[in-house]
């Protein structure tokens, strides 16, 4: 397929942080007496914290909430889902994932994160892949989030590499359209593989080695 790079998303493709998202705002969620529930979860894959607190609150039935509410109860939810990041080591990346990386690199690929989170660099450090990526592009270096391509196109750059010369790999709708609005190829995986978003959509990350030949 000719890729030169291959850019990863971080939650739910590197490692399973999507789970800890979820839990961290159900609890958040349910103190506010909020209905949520996996299917709208699944949209606030890809999404900014922000976006994500949003779409959470579309089904909030109580008093006008203030801005400094809403930054309240975001800090409120990532303090919760730091907690569950301190608890991660090394045994967080899984071998299917170490040897789908070392193998892709070994075929002289350079290799990417492309993520909207701000807690990149730290999940990266506990699962011992700090320093690990020729390029990190994350929810510190951008403005815009997925589905908007800012986020993978910064990844690109920072590689020195034409989009087309990229592959993304995610598990949001969104990202797969964040990847396509930036002209690159996506294999999907989770969420957005069971909804056919992907170019490829995947069973197992482990597929990357025979989709880039
Ligand atoms: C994305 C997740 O990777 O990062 C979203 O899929 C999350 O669910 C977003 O909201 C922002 O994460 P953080 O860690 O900056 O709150
Ligand atoms: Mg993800």
């Amino acid at each position: 397929m000719n890729f030169k790079a291959i850019i990863f998303d971080l939650d739910g493709v590197i490692c399973s942080t999507d789970e800890y998202h979820y839990r961290a705002w159900k609890r958040m969620a349910d103190g506010m007496h909020i209905p949520f529930d996996r299917t709208i979860n699944n949209r606030l894959r890809g999404v900014s914290r922000m976006e994500s607190l949003e779409i959470i609150l579309e089904k909030y039935e109580g008093p006008a909430l203030t801005e400094a509410d809403k930054q309240r109860l975001a800090q409120q939810k990532n303090d919760l889902y730091r907690e569950s990041l301190k608890e991660m080591t090394t045994d967080d990346l899984s071998e299917e994932v170490w040897d789908t990386l070392e193998t892709l690199r070994g075929k002289g690929l350079k290799l990417a994160i492309g993520s909207s989170s701000k807690n990149t660099p730290f999940i990266l450090e506990r699962i011992g892949l700090g320093g690990y990526f020729d390029a990190v592009s994350d929810g510190n270096n951008i403005t815009h989030s997925k589905p908007d391509p800012e986020v993978f196109l910064k990844a690109a750059e920072m590689l020195g590499m034409a989009p087309a010369d990229c592959l993304v790999v995610e598990d949001a709708v969104s990202g797969v359209q964040a990847g396509h609005a930036g002209g690159m190829r996506v294999a999907a995986v989770g969420d957005a593989a069971l909804n056919g978003a992907g170019d490829w959509n995947m069973k197992s990350i482990r597929e990357l080695i025979h989709i880039v030949g």
